[in-house]
C-alpha cells in the first residue's frame, strides 16, 4: 500500500480560531504582571525545528534518557497495555516513538482478527505531523497514521473521534516532559480531559523529567551554542507575525534558571532596553522597561510523589514507574481511576 493511502490529517480548532485565541492569550499574558506568553506559541515551523535541534544538544539529557527508557521498555509496555492504537499528545517529530510503534505493529501481526495498527499523532503544528509521519510510514510498513492538528489545552475530544474505543484498545502517550510545561492547574485539567476519553482497559504513558542537581538542569536550558535562546526568542517572531507586530527579537535576552522551592525551571525573555511592542491585530501596545521580564515557559521537575499526586488529581492511577539511571527521567504507566 502506498504511504499516502496510509496517512490522513484532521485539523481541529486552528485556522481563524487560532488567531482569536492568540489575541486573547497574548493580551491577557502581556497586560498583567508578571508578564507571560503561553508556551504553545513556540511551535511554528521554525520553532518545531529549533526544538528538534534542542533534543540533539549535549546538555539536553532529557531526550536521550527517555529514548533509552523507551528502547528497553516499549515492548512490555505495549504488550501489557494490549494496545492496538497509539495516540500521542504533543508528538512533535516523534523521534522516540518508534520502539512503541514497532511493538504495536509486531503485536498486531501476531494476532488474528485485530485491527491494523494505528498511530494518532496530535500536535499544534500540522507540518511537523506531516514530516514525522513521512518518516514513520517508511519505517513501519504496516502502520496507518491519522494525524490530528489541534490544541490540547483547548479540546481533547478530537482524539476520541479519530480513534474511538471501537477501533481497539488505546495507549495514550504524553512524552518529553511536556506535562512539566503546564502548571498545577493546567496539568490535572489536561489529564482529566484524557481520562474522560479513556475506557478502563486503555492506558496512559507519561514521560517526566525528575528533580535533580541544579547544575544539570541549568545547563539543559542554557546550552552553550544558544539554540535554546533562539527557540525562546522565536515565540516573539510567531506572535509578531500572526498579530501584525513590530518587534526585534534580538532586543530580548534569554534567561532560564531552576527554582528549587517550586521545583521548576523558568524561562524568560528579558528586554534589553526600554521599548514598545506593538501588536496591531490585538490592539495592544506593551511598554517594556530595560530589564523587564516575560515568562515564556515553566518546566516542572517531578518526584515520584508529585507525579502520583498529579495523576490522581487528573483522575488517573499509577500502575508502573520506570526510571532511567541516576534518576534522570521517568516513565509512568497509568490507567483511568475507577472513580475519575
Ligand atoms: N513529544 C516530543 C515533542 C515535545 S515538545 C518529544 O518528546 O520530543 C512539545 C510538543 O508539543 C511540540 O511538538 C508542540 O508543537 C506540541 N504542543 C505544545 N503545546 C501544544 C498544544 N497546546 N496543543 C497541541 N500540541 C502542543
Ligand atoms: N518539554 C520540554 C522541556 O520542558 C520543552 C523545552 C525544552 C523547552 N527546552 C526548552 C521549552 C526550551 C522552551 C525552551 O524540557
Amino acid at each position: 500500500v502506498q504511504a499516502e493511502l496510509r496517512f490522513q490529517l484532521t485539523r481541529s480548532g486552528l485556522g481563524p480560531d487560532r488567531k482569536t485565541t492568540m489575541v486573547r492569550d497574548v493580551r491577557a499574558g502581556l497586560s498583567t504582571r508578571p508578564r507571560s506568553i503561553p508556551p504553545k506559541y513556540f511551535y511554528d515551523d521554525v520553532g518545531s525545528r529549533l526544538f528538534d535541534a534542542i533534543c540533539d544538544l549535549p546538555e539536553y539529557y532529557l531526550t536521550r534518557a527517555e529514548a533509552a527508557l523507551l528502547a528497553s521498555h516499549a515492548e512490555p509496555i505495549v504488550a501489557q497495555s494490549g494496545a492496538d492504537v497509539l495516540i500521542e499528545i504533543g508528538s512533535g517529530m516523534a523521534r522516540k516513538t518508534s520502539p512503541l510503534l514497532t511493538a504495536l505493529c509486531r503485536r498486531s501481526a501476531g494476532l488474528a482478527r485485530r485491527p491494523p495498527p494505528l498511530y494518532v499523532p496530535f500536535d499544534i503544528d500540522a507540518d511537523t505531523i506531516r514530516r514525522s509521519a513521512t518518516i514513520l510510514l517508511k519505517a513501519h510498513p504496516t502502520l496507518r497514521v491519522h494525524g490530528l492538528a489541534g490544541d490540547f489545552s483547548r479540546d481533547c475530544k478530537p482524539m476520541g473521534l479519530v480513534a474511538p474505543p471501537s477501533v481497539g484498545t488505546r495507549l495514550f502517550a504524553f512524552l518529553g516532559s511536556t506535562i512539566g510545561n503546564l502548571d498545577e492547574d493546567e496539568a490535572p485539567a489536561l489529564l482529566r480531559a484524557i481520562a474522560h476519553l479513556m475506557t478502563p482497559s486503555d492506558r496512559f504513558l507519561l514521560g517526566l523529567d525528575l528533580v535533580k542537581d541544579v547544575r544539570h538542569l541549568h545547563a539543559a536550558y542554557n546550552d552553550a551554542s544558544g539554540v535554546t535562546a533562539a527557540f525562546n526568542r522565536n515565540v516573539l517572531r510567531v506572535v509578531a507575525r500572526e498579530l501584525g507586530g513590530d518587534v526585534d527579537p534580538d532586543a530580548f535576552g534569554h534567561y532560564a534558571f531552576y527554582d528549587e522551592r517550586l521545583q521548576r525551571v523558568e524561562m524568560h525573555l528579558v528586554s534589553e532596553r526600554r521599548q514598545t511592542l506593538t501588536l496591531t491585530a490585538a490592539d495592544l501596545h506593551v511598554d517594556f522597561d530595560a530589564g523587564e521580564h516575560v515568562l515564556t515557559e515553566i518546566s516542572r521537575k517531578f518526584t515520584r510523589e508529585s507525579a502520583e499526586r498529579t495523576l490522581v488529581e487528573g483522575g488517573m492511577a499509577l500502575t508502573d514507574w520506570l526510571t532511567a539511571p541516576h534518576g534522570a527521567f521517568a516513565l509512568c504507566v497509568a490507567r483511568r481511576a475507577s472513580d475519575p
